[in-house]
This record gives C-alpha cells, structure tokens and sequence, in this order.
C-alpha cells in the first residue's frame, strides 16, 4: 500500500473540500503523504537536484569513504566475520544548512538555488500548517505562531542535505535508524531513483515511493502534542542500499528554542483528559530538544514523560 499522494494544486478549486479531507487523513491515519502539483517549480527542483549531487561529489563522497566513521567501522566488522550489524551509527552523509550555516564553498550556484529553494519552501510550509490549523479547527495561523514562540519569525527553518552513499553491505547497516522527527512540521525532497524511505504503519515497515519532483510531508514530536494526539509523528527509517547514491534533502519547521508547546485550548476535552493526565504535556521546546539530543532512537512516550517534569 503506498502512502497517500495528493494533488495540492486542487485546494485552490472545486475539489477543495475533497483535498482538505485527503489532507486530514494523511495526517491523522499516516503522518506522512506526498503533494504533486505543490507549486515549486521542477525548473527549481531540478537544479537543487545538480547543486546537491554536485556538492556530494565534489566536497563529501571522497572524504566519506576515506575517513568517515560508518566507513571505518563496517570495515572492521567485515574483517572480524563475526556476522554481527553495525548498530548506533548511520550510513549517511550529512550537513544543514539555514541562513546562519557556512555554506558548501566550491560547487557553483549552491548557496544560491539553496536559498531560493528554502524561501520557496518555507512558504510552501506555512501554506501546510495553514490547512492543518483548519482541519483541526484551531485558529488559522495557530501553529505557525506556537512555533514562532507566539509572534515574529523566531522559529527555526533549517535543511538537512543528506545522501545516502551506495553500501557495498547494506544488511550490515542501517542508512537512518528508526525515529520520529522532534520537531513540527518536515517536508522533504527526495531521491527520484534510488528508494529507502520507510515508515511504520500498523505494525509494518511500507516505502515511501520515489514520486519525481514530490514533496514528502511529514509531522513531528510537537505537532503530536500540539494536535493533542490526533496527529501523531510517525517512525521511519532509511535502509541502506548498494544499487546506488541516495538524495534526500529534508527541510524542517521547528519551534524555536524558548517557545511553549502544549495542546491547543480547542483540543483539549477538559473533563476527561486535564484530570486524569492523559493530556498530553506543556513545555519549552529546548527542555524537549535536550531529552530528544540522548533518545532520538527510541519510543517518544518516554520524552514526553520527561519533559512534563522538568
Ligand atoms: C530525517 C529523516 C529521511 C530521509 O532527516 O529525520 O528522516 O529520507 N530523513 O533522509
Ligand atoms: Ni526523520
């Protein structure tokens, strides 16, 4: 079963309401769908596509495979025969960028398509935020201002350039271990060849299948709590791969640092849930951000816990 694909373009037509309800139930039943027709151009995405694979090629693959800890330690394990995984690490090669970050210096036109793509985005974010604060009947503009810690432009935009490079022993390691996004909302680009994207749905792990020049929307830790539960985050994970390099380039919209995330007034239902505790905690993102930094590979109810008593 693939995961939900909607045509976001129609949110603007007669198919609305039919869009909105798509939209719903990819957030409550799947926590992750891709948009088609999202409104960034593929004369865009195509040339975020050559500035990533040429920054990969130019500045990280060498240094990669010559140096870099996943490469050190399957080496050693290959050599011991032992049949053993190679657990805690993940098979990627990574960098963020966001406007503060030093930017890759040596492939032509990256830092300049990369702001162009994250401006695009972001806007293309707070339009997606917009339709959940309708569907869930809270305020327009409710979540993008619990994000922005209750007003300006405070929260954290970044993007996490990842590839995923050819494995010569991929069930040996893993590309991403299994997770849940800490923070709010995630849209990510990805590969339009090379697959590895999972995620958990009732018990099993389904792809999430390359769809070219798509964008994989997905929720994180603090819309679960936002939404008071009803849009849960959801586990995924990267398999590694031998028939090739990986792209995905993730962006995220996180609550900046001091902001207050609890559910929404509107979502609570008072009797039930405020007594008997099973309302979901009220704390400052950074206090979330420090449990999440030591447990991002393990079940969130734990984080949630914590939190609620520091
Ligand atoms: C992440 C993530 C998926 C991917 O960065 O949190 O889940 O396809 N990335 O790279
Ligand atoms: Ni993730």
């Amino acid at each position: 079963m693939p995961i939900p694909v909607i045509d976001f373009s129609k949110l603007n037509g007669e198919e609305r309401a039919t869009t909105m309800v798509q939209i719903a139930k990819g957030c409550e039943e799947w926590g992750f769908f891709q948009l088609v027709n999202h409104g960034i151009s593929v004369d865009l995405l195509e040339r975020v596509k050559k500035v990533s694979t040429e920054c990969y090629k130019i500045e990280r693959e060498e240094e990669f495979f010559k140096n870099s800890t996943p490469v050190k330690r399957l080496k050693e394990l290959i050599d011991k025969k032992s049949g053993e995984k190679l657990e805690n690490i993940d098979w990627e090669d990574v960098f963020l960028i966001s406007d503060d970050y030093e930017w890759p210096q040596k492939t032509q036109g990256f830092r300049e398509t990369m702001m162009e793509y994250r401006s695009e985005l972001k806007k293309l974010t707070e339009k997606v935020m917009e339709v959940m604060d309708e569907n869930l009947g809270i305020p327009k503009g409710y979540i993008k201002k619990v994000l922005n810690g209750g007003e300006g432009e405070k929260a954290f935009f970044g993007t996490k350039v990842s590839h995923y490079p050819a494995c010569p022993h991929p069930e040996m390691v893993t590309g991403l271990r299994a997770h849940t996004d800490a923070g709010g909302v995630i849209l990510l680009f990805q590969d339009d060849e090379v697959d590895g994207l999972e995620i958990l749905k009732d018990g099993k792990w389904i792809d999430v299948q390359p769809i070219a020049n798509s964008i994989v929307i997905n929720t994180g830790d603090q819309i679960e709590v936002l939404s008071n539960g009803r849009y849960k985050s959801v586990w995924h994970r990267v398999n590694a791969k031998s028939n090739g390099t990986r792209r995905s380039i993730a962006s995220f919209y996180n609550p900046s640092y001091n902001a207050t995330i609890a559910p929404a007034p509107e979502l609570i239902e008072k009797e039930n849930e405020t007594v008997n505790h099973l309302c979901y905690p009220k704390f400052v993102f950074g206090d979330y951000m420090s449990i999440y930094t030591e447990q991002k590979f393990l079940p969130k109810e734990p984080r949630f816990q914590a939190v609620r008593a520091v």
